[in-house]
């Protein structure tokens, strides 16, 4: 019998139960690391699991594209691609060489030098949000992937693609109704099926043009020094960038940047939570806050696969897999692969090397990285040098997601000091 028809592995409702089904992950990675997927809710793919697999497909761009589409769509849904959201190419749907033009019009801002116009921004939105934690006696219980997650990246994505601080909260349901449109509480409050799912795509578009539209234009009359100005003028080959790409811009720097971040840092205080002595050895040398925030990456995976469609005939590990088939890289099952890091299951703030993959690999590796460790080390400097006391006040609940992976409740109670 098959070790699984892959369902388990897609199945949106199997990571709310119980989160990513690392013991299947593990199975996989030992004894088929390339293996058949079909059963009759999604479409047919090849399941990798092996770190060493993911970075050799990652790496070979023009064999697995990524512009045929990056995720596993149910059977017969009628996702129309030719309009509206559904058309819009974003720089992660694209493959070599138009891949590169496009990535070249916002990887200036990303780079590790560039990032540091955004240390103000970041250091003083983690220090407001964790005073408002502390209140007036420091000591408190909240929602740690509603309250503080969720709300922080949020705040800093927001100052630099130029979303108004009035209309954040739109903008946190649009990219909730998009990463996890079948979660009852964050997604579209209601089942998606054939017959709703192009008028709720359609209108998800119209929403997201009328929150972006405003600062594009703005930024065109009146560029400054932020992403949403390099953004709306962008150039790609000598010519300006037409209005579907530069809003999928937009929409991918935000989505992708916001619920990944988000997701991290939930995952990761449920980890120090249940790991108070790796919170301790941050309190005690807290050079080490770099080096967690990669494992923090590595443990949660927030981005737990993506898929790519083969352009040729092709074999891995003797098995044959034909132009056209999708093979799905599951980073969260590389993460805990043993033939690259000791002691995969622990959770270890000083874990070095960390050849994590949650960032990806290659060609497509993620474009915010260093946007993504200033800003979770801005929150963990902050909450390490403050934090007293730290425990789970209720079980954590997974989000109704496979693609972006992770907590959306991480109920903590808490002891901080007034810093500094
Ligand atoms: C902990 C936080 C983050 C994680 C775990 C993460 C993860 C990833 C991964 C795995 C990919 C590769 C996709 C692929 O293989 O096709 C990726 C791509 C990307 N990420 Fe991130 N990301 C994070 C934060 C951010 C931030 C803060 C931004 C921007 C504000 C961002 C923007 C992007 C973009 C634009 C791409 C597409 C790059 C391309 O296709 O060339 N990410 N990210």
């Amino acid at each position: 019998m098959s070790i699984t028809d892959g369902h388990e592995l897609i199945a949106a409702e199997a990571y709310a139960a119980n989160g990513p089904p690392h013991d299947l992950f593990a199975k996989l990675r030992a004894d088929s690391p390339v293996h058949h997927c079909d059963n009759e809710i999604y479409e047919p793919y090849w399941a990798i699991t092996r770190h060493a697999d993911i970075c050799s497909i990652s790496r070979q761009p023009d064999l697995f594209l990524s512009d045929p589409g990056i995720i596993i769509e149910r059977r017969g849904m009628p996702i129309d691609r030719q309009e509206g959201l559904g058309a819009m190419k974003t720089v992660i749907e694209m493959d070599p060489p138009k891949h590169r033009e496009f990535r070249k019009v916002a990887s200036p801002w990303f780079t590790p030098r560039a990032i540091n116009r955004v240390d103000d921004i970041v250091k003083g939105a983690a220090r407001e949000i964790v005073d408002r934690l502390a209140g007036e006696t420091g000591e408190g219980e909240c929602d740690f992937a509603m309250d503080v997650a969720a709300a922080y990246p949020l705040r800093v994505l927001s100052t630099i693609l130029g979303v108004p601080v009035e209309q954040e909260a739109t903008m946190l349901d649009l990219t909730n109704q998009l990463f996890a449109p079948e979660d009852s509480e964050l997604g579209w409050g209601e089942e998606v099926d054939e017959s709703n799912a192009q008028e709720r795509v359609m209108k998800l578009g119209m929403d997201l043009f009328n929150l972006f539209n405003p600062i594009i234009e703005d930024r065109r009359k009146n560029p400054r020094d932020d992403l949403a100005s390099v953004l709306a003028n962008g150039q790609v080959n000598g010519e300006p960038m037409g209005p579907l790409e530069t809003l999928g811009y937009y929409l991918i720097t935000f989505t992708a940047g916001h619920d990944t971040t988000k997701n991290s840092l939930a995952g990761g205080m449920r980890a120090l939570a249940e790991h108070p002595e790796e919170l301790e050895k941050l309190k005690r040398d807290p050079s080490l806050i770099p080096s967690a925030v990669e494992e923090i990456v590595r443990w949660t995976s927030p981005v737990n696969y993506m898929r790519r469609t083969a352009s040729r005939d092709t074999e891995l590990h003797g098995k044959k897999i034909e132009a056209g088939e999708f093979v799905v890289m599951f980073y969260a099952s590389g993460n805990r692969d043993d033939e690259v890091f000791d002691d995969p299951y622990t959770f270890k703030v000083d874990r070095n090397p960390n050849r994590h993959v949650g960032f990806g690999h290659g060609e497509h590796y993620c474009l915010g990285t260093h946007l993504a460790r200033r800003t979770q080390c801005a929150l963990l400097n902050e909450w390490v040098s403050r934090i007293e006391e730290l425990e789970l006040a209720g079980q954590p609940e997974w989000i109704t997601s496979s693609f972006v992976v992770g907590h959306k409740h991480v109920p903590i109670r808490y002891k901080l000091s007034k810093g500094a």
